[in-house]
């Protein structure tokens, strides 16, 4: 059924025999949720190889025997669960469970081939799997205990390791205070026996020893695949189709097909041909075949390395170390070297490597052999050059590099690993014996043209100079003359990039420098050498070694011994998620005569439609119908999903562009274009203040959107029941009875009571799966419900991402008035927020950053006024957080700025403006921030802040290139809907005669634990196990008019409502119990019964008091606060803009939680999510308001990379004060803006780098903090040696909105 695509021939192909398991989460493998693993059996040297790929872009015809292993294949539920899926799921590394496969499958294939892997092998299995939720760190976790030598706390102790250690007064006070510092118990885990394992299947080896080899060709409707399996039969294919792609790992051929549209009626794919597969080093150089996968030549070019001596293997370390961080591992095992070469991509890690390096092609086709150089030409396919069709690239050969032959690569993406470079880089350079003198250079960059571009010129001209800081001038002035880009270039960045093509070639400067000083010592040789404090620029940013601790308290005593409230208890689903038995919704199986729907989206940000044709996409065999705006408005399309999606592409639509064009901020200002009048907060007398305080600052920052990137894209199934115009929706939504009532229902003109929405768990939401899924919902109940059939609908990533909308970008101004001791006593703010075409949540996005946009500061006199604008863009939504990430940023970026100001320390000035003991926010509710307080204290003590802070201060004086930054911030998260009936919740809860229970309630199980919450608020009130109660899943049938789950309440509220049913059963039971005490459920239940007294309850719980007026500014909209603060370390490299997060310790007033795994596993997620919108997660639009971010190649979230090489989260002692559920908190969202102690961070260092440079005035800088920001504010001689475009004498290739 689902993505049999034609044109990828992909396989999840698979997906009609129900292995559902293998999950679809981008289909160009970006994500890595559909990791399967593939094993193959070599006749000649008679071994079974096993390697991880992406389901998503292995070709089937490719798997000729071959032996897929999906999830499905290595444990589950019904058989026997394998130590890797116990240990994901034990080690709380799940939550919406989405990516749970891919990363089972990574971690699988691995133990196949390395049964004891090192941390670092299993972290670079990693690296091509995506989770959105976790944070990753209790992934790691849980892959720790298949390492050899794994590095508990107390072998790092013994080894001197330095503060990732729990301390011994830490571990002394564990044992008095009944501190937990672990989640799971690894005792209790299956081992891990290799001789268990699946055995590949016989028949395929006697098939590969005794199977003549012969072409295999499979013929489809419209194309052909031939897999020649002798070279012979290869020539001889691509002599008669010399147009055919030879496919090998498809990771260039399938995206291309996929995304771009590309067709190819004949595909020949090469299978185990010898000439292909084979490495050959000889004394001169090494030869690789073109066939070998990248995961190959890096363990090749290991061996290669291992076995001759240094100075012959400067290109082959050159090339392993951008093999490294190519992509991701899947990825790895599934390109070709050959692939690699001939597509010539722009970005290609490895073809500027090899054009530097005098490489030769071998081609061959059946009019004979060829060699063509590696160079310039070859690249940008100059025909005398290039292959020619009917040829076949061999093998590549590179040479030994030579005693005075020095080889560099650099690279700089957004992220560190499996991310497309920026700009990448190689350089060569030969010198004649014993001397500096330049004999031979070479310099080529990718990333600044359309292919892999070559600075010849500059090099000629270099020729014959020594290697000195006068050449490197020159150098740098020559090549940024020749290799030039347009300030339109495609990619944008333009300025970073220039200022790339210089900084990688200082650095390749001093690294031969370095290199020859070491060579020419003892000689009469000397060579001028910068200080010391220049080689910093040397090293690269790794992340080390990953660790963490994690600190909360026991439960009481005093409970029972059964009663789960306080303890870590897995997800409830986390097996299945690690078994891929758990059902989302597109794993829901085919209804008869389903129909797929697609959309036809909008090319133009603002136009009026003048006529659509719909004939051509009408012609397609199989679509069965277009609704257009005559039924509804819009239009979709109606057929399975491959020709839906073709007749999607062809319904042709004319528009006439609309003016003005509003995109940004600054333009919806200019227009006036806002939804409603402005929102207003205002609190003391901020204009009098203004007039007595000692200095006053102005400033702004803008902060970028963020994609919800939920990891299962936006999914319904609508089913009409064929009866009474019942119509069933299945849905990943947060809202249940939005899609019921005000879509669906109100859509098709039925009463509700005639449409069920039912949602069994969702794949991630972080509040994208509201409104838009609504409207996405009533479509598709539309089109079901006028055909009488299934309809499915299904977004691509690129689609979901295209038309959802996700996190307002933000333009804050501030004016602040304070105290040379860094009191502010007024402030004066602006918001306005990008709100997109409609409404959606906007304004209570504004609303929500207005009520939290003081954070954990008392502001005397504030006035704060914000704005949500009205433009061209799809509307942007909930996003985590909703307004709090955005409006903090801003009041923290100003306390910044004044303490820079004073000259004071930024968490000296924070101390000094935070809420002290009971207090007043500024819209009147009172606040206790004892706890605030406590949290700042503990994190400044956890986090040894004021020695690091000197430890920072004293690397940055001895490096001149690298910069440490250290920032700690406090976190006041309010916690409440702002109104009673928003917080309204119900339960329902049954007890059976057998004795167990089933409980429902109005929450979305989205990854965040919430039916975990509920089956432990069950167990408690019932005091009955776990394991005797049970819950399906969230249906309008069963609670009615639930309320959205977000806004971190969704345990609190609905706890509340299963804790109400249960006490009404308890006590509808009490004189039964009390009856028979030493009774068993099942003799209470049927004593009930007997009795006639009902099993069955509503629980109810109304909601949290609280009002809030913005006509007299003054309310109680929260119930309570969560406090907190976060203490990180980054360490930056200010020629490249890399940054490293070196620690980060966060500390969390929880309340007394229910589940601290749950709880946690919260606040990391949301922590690394935030570390992802402040740094990293970066969306581009064109200047005509195109989305070019559409997917994970484009749109970089955080991956394993990314995490802090140290993590410690530690929970404040449990606090009794709410009246909320068993006085817990709710964690959702407040861990986000935690993530920006990581930009603060990165401010720190890129100020210590301007301080150094004599830039004193003050430092602008705007959200995500990205490579390219932070190495534009490193100014240096680089920054103002490149060439800058007059702004308006270009258009750009973005526009920051
Ligand atoms: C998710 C993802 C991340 C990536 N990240 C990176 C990255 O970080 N850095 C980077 O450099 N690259 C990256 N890439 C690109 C990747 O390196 C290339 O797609 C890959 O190397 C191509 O190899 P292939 O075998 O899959 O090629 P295929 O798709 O199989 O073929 C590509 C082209 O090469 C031709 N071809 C293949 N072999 C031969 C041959 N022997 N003779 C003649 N023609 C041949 C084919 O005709 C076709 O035109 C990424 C790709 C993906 C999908
Ligand atoms: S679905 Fe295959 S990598 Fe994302
Ligand atoms: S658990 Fe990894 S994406 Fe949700």
């Amino acid at each position: 059924r689902k993505r049999i695509l034609e044109n990828t021939l992909s396989l999840t192909m698979l997906f009609p025999v129900r292995l559902t398991g293998t999950k679809y989460g981008c289909g160009t493998g970006g994500c890595g949720a559909c990791t399967v693993m593939i094993s193959r059996y070599n006749p000649t040297i008679k071994r079974i190889s096993h390697h991880a790929a992406n389901a998503c872009l292995i070709p089937i015809c490719s798997l000729y025997g071959a032996a897929v292993t999906t999830i499905e294949g290595i444990g589950s539920t019904k058989t026997r669960i394998h130590p890797v899926q116990e240990r994901i799921a034990k080690c709380h590394g799940t939550q919406c469970g989405f990516c749970t496969p891919g990363m089972v499958m990574s971690i699988y294939t691995l133990l196949r081939n390395h049964p004891e892997p090192s941390l670092e092998q299993l972290t670079d299995a990693l690296g091509g799997n995506l989770c959105r939720c976790t944070g990753y760190r209790p992934i790691i976790d849980a892959c720790k205990t298949f390492c050899k030598r794994r590095s508990t706390s107390r072998e790092s102790r013994g080894r001197g390791r330095s503060s990732c250690l729990m301390t011994p007064v830490t571990l002394s006070l564990s044992l008095l205070f009944k501190i937990s510092l672990k989640l799971f118990s690894e005792e209790e885990f299956l081992p891990l026996d290799p001789t268990q394992e699946l055995i590949f299947p016989p028949e395929l080896m006697i098939m590969a020893e005794k199977q003549p080899q012969r072409t295999r060709i499979f013929g489809g409707d419209r194309m052909t695949w031939i897999s020649p399996t002798t070279l012979t039969a290869l020539l001889e294919a691509k002599f008669k189709y010399p147009q055919a792609p030879v496919v090998m790992g498809n990771t260039s051929v399938g995206p291309e097909m996929k995304l771009k549209g590309v067709f190819h009626p004949v595909i020949i794919s090469p299978d185990g041909i010898e000439e292909l597969n084979f490495a050959n080093c000889s004394h001169n150089e090494l030869t690789l075949g073109a066939g070998l996968s990248l995961t190959q030549v890096k363990y090749i070019l290991g061996e290669v390395i291992q076995n001759l001596p240094e100075e012959k293997t400067r290109m082959y370390r050159a090339l392993l170390k951008h093999l490294r961080t190519l992509a991701g591992s899947q990825i790895r095992n599934m390109a070709s070297l050959g692939g690699h070469i001939v597509s010539r991509h722009l970005d290609s890690d490895l073809n500027p490597l090899l054009a530097v390096g005098n490489c030769t092609l071998n081609l061959l086709s059946k009019k004979g052999k060829r060699q063509v150089p590696l160079n310039e030409e070859f690249l940008r396919r100059c025909p005398s050059a290039d292959l020619k069709p009917e040829e076949i690239l061999i093998s590549v050969k590179i040479p030994h590099s030579r005693k005075w032959e020095f080889v560099s690569g650099f690279r700089q993406a957004q992220r560190q690993q499996n991310a497309l470079a920026v700009v990448n880089s190689g350089m060569r350079v030969f010198f004649g014996e014993g001397g500096d003198i330049i004999r031979e250079l070479s310099i080529s960059y990718g990333g600044v043209g359309p292919t892999t571009v070559c600075a010849k010129n500059s090099c000629r001209k270099l020729i014959g100079r020594p290697w000195n800081e006068e050449m490197l001038d020159v150098a740098c002035r020559l090549v940024l003359d020749e290799v030039t880009l347009p300030g339109s270039a495609p990619g944008g960045r333009v300025e970073f990039k220039r200022t790339l093509i210089v900084s990688f070639l200082f650095k390749f400067y001093l690294e031969v420098l370095q290199i020859l000083k070491r060579m020419v010592n003892g000689t009469d040789h000397v060579l001028a050498f910068p200080e010391q404090r220049a080689l910093s620029a040397l090293e690269d940013l790794h992340s080390g070694h990953h660790c963490s601790t994690l600190k909360y308290e026991n439960v009481d005593s005093k409970n029972l011994p059964q009663d789960p409230i306080g303890q870590p208890i897995m997800h409830l689903s986390g097996i299945k998620h690690a078994t891929g038995e758990a059902i989302y919704c597109d794993d829901m199986p085919t209804v008869d005569r389903e129909l797929f729907l697609s959309f036809v989206t909008s090319s133009r940000a603002h136009a009026k439609i003048v006529s659509i044709d719909l004939s051509e996409a009408l012609s397609l065999p199989g679509v069965v119908d277009i609704v257009t705006e005559e039924h509804l408005r819009g239009n979709r399309s109606l057929s399975s999903e491959v020709q839906a999606k073709q007749a999607a592409k062809r319904v042709k639509v004319v528009y006439q562009d609309l003016q003005p064009l509003i995109l940004t901020i600054e333009e919806a200002i200019q227009h006036n274009s806002f939804f409603e009048p402005e929102r207003k907060l205002e609190y003391g007398n901020v204009d009098e203040a203004f007039k007595v305080v000692d200095h006053i600052l102005e400033g702004e920052i803008h902060i970028g959107g963020q994609e919800h990137f939920y990891m299962e894209t936006q999914s319904m199934l609508v089913v009409p029941k064929g009866e009474d115009q019942e119509i069933d929706v299945y849905v990943s939504t947060q809202f249940p009875k939005y899609i019921q009532v005000t879509w669906v229902a109100s859509t098709l003109k039925l009463p509700a009571n005639k449409v069920m929405c039912h949602v069994k768990r969702v794949g991630g939401a972080f509040g994208g799966k509201t409104y838009k899924t609504g409207i996405m919902a009533a479509i598709t109940a539309f089109a079901a419900n006028k055909h009488g059939r299934a309809v499915r609908c299904i977004l691509e990533r690129g689609e979901d991402m295209l038309i959802t909308g996700g996190r307002h970008p933000y333009l804050g101004k501030y004016k602040a008035g304070f105290m040379n001791d860094g009191r502010i006593l007024a402030l004066d703010m602006q918001h306005y927020s990008n709100g997109g075409a409609s409404l959606d949540e906007s304004l209570l996005v504004i609303e929500m950053g207005l009520l939290k946009m003081e954070n954990a500061y008392k502001f005397p006199n504030l006035r704060c006024r914000a704005w949500a604008c009205r433009t061209n863009f799809p509307s942007n939504t909930a996003l985590r957080g909703f307004g709090f990430p955005q409006a903090g940023l801003i009041t923290e970026s100003c306390i910044t700025e004044v303490a820079a100001r004073c000259g004071l320390a930024p968490e000296k000035v924070r101390m000094i403006n935070m809420y002290k003991e009971i207090d007043q926010t500024p819209y009147k509710q009172e606040i206790n921030a004892k706890n605030l307080i406590q949290c700042w204290k503990e994190c400044m003590d956890m986090s040894s802040y004021s020695l690091r802070k000197a430890a920072v201060e004293k690397f940055n004086s001895e490096n001149y290139w690298k910069k440490k930054g250290l920032a700690v911030v406090p976190l006041k998260f309010p916690v409440g809907l702002g109104s009673v009936a928003a917080g309204q919740a119900a339960a329902l809860v049954h007890i059976y005669l057998d004795g167990s229970v089933l409980v429902t309630h109005g929450g979305i199980e989205m990854g965040q634990g919430v039916h975990t919450k509920m089956i432990q608020v069950v167990s408690r009130e019932l005091r009955m196990p776990i394991s005797n109660i049970h819950l399906r899943g969230t249906s309008t049938e069963t609670v009615p008019n639930t309320n959205i789950s977000g806004g971190s309440v969704v345990a609190d509220l609905n706890g509340l409502a299963v804790k109400d049913a249960c006490q009404t059963l308890l006590k509808r039971l009490e004189p039964i119990i009390s009856k028979n005490p030493q009774g068993t459920w099942k003799d209470w239940a049927q004593a009930a019964f007997d009795e006639s007294i009902s099993l069955s309850a509503t629980g109810y719980f109304r909601g949290y008091e609280s009002n809030m007026s913005w006509e007299t500014g003054e309310g109680h909209p929260f119930e309570y606060f969560v406090y907190g603060a976060a203490c990180s370390e980054v360490e930056i490299d200010c020629l490249t803009g890399a940054h490293k997060n070196i620690r980060t310790d966060v500390v969390m007033d929880v309340g007394c939680s229910i589940n601290p795994a749950l709880d946690i596993g919260q606040i990391e997620g949301a922590f690394i999510q935030g570390m992802g919108l402040y740094t990293i997660e970066e969306l581009h639009y064109s200047p005509q308001g195109v989305l070019y971010t559409r997917g994970p190649n484009q749109y970089k979230i955080p991956a394993i990379c990314d995490i802090p090489t140290e993590l410690h989260i530690s929970l404040l002692p449990p606090s009794q004060s709410s009246n909320t559920l068993y006085s817990s908190k709710g964690l959702g969202e407040s861990g986000i803006f935690l993530g920006c102690s990581m930009f603060f961070a990165i401010h720190d260092a890129v100020n210590a780098a301007r301080q150094e440079r004599g830039l004193f005035g003050p430092l602008k800088l705007n959200s995500p903090l990205t490579p390219e920001k932070i190495r534009m504010a490193c100014e240096d001689k680089f920054t103002k040696m490149i060439p800058k475009d007059k702004p308006g004498s270009y258009v750009p290739w973005n526009v920051p909105i």
